[in-house]
């Protein structure tokens, strides 16, 4: 099973959760922009929360997504609170890309606001934030397998 991890990220958290993600799956994550033209069985897809919405790059990426190319993909978002994995699942669905159940929506609080658009350093994740996205692969693989 191919597996991958796109993200996009202004502020460096959801890089940093994406980078976790990728860590437990085995595999490398990538920033969108970069083309992604490798098919894959399983794609952990996010990016952060700017104004209630997801970044407009990020959904013109998701658009760009095909069934040819991606099974299934699994959302992920970091935000100050919100939860919008059901929005990427949304852009996936109407393009014919089946979505998992499982979701991940990280939460950072007020935690690197003031970074957006900066040149910062990497955001480190807390120990419970790794626990939790270790804990969220694993579920996601064990049921992929
Ligand atoms: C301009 C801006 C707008 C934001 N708007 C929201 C919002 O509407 N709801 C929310 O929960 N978090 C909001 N946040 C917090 C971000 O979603 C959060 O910091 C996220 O982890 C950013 O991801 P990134 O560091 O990967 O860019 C906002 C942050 C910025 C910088």
């Amino acid at each position: 099973m191919k597996i991958a991890v796109i993200y996009q990220s202004r502020g460096g958290n959801t890089k940093a959760v994406a980078e976790a993600i990728a860590k437990a799956a085995g595999v490398l994550a990538e920033p969108i922009g970069k083309t992604f033209d490798a098919t894959a069985d399983l794609l952990f897809v996010g990016g952060g929360v700017y104004a209630w919405g997801l970044d407009k790059d990020f959904k013109a990426y998701l658009e760009t997504l095909s069934p040819q190319n991606v099974k299934r993909i699994v959302p992920f978002t970091t935000a100050g609170g919100m939860d919008k994995t059901k929005d990427i699942a949304a852009i996936a669905e109407q393009n014919g890309i089946a979505a998992a159940k499982e979701r991940l929506a990280v939460k950072f609080g007020l935690k690197n606001h003031a970074g957006f658009g900066g040149g910062k350093s990497p955001v480190m994740l807390t120990d419970k934030q790794v626990s939790m996205v270790n804990e969220f692969v694993g579920k996601v693989l064990a049921k992929a397998d």
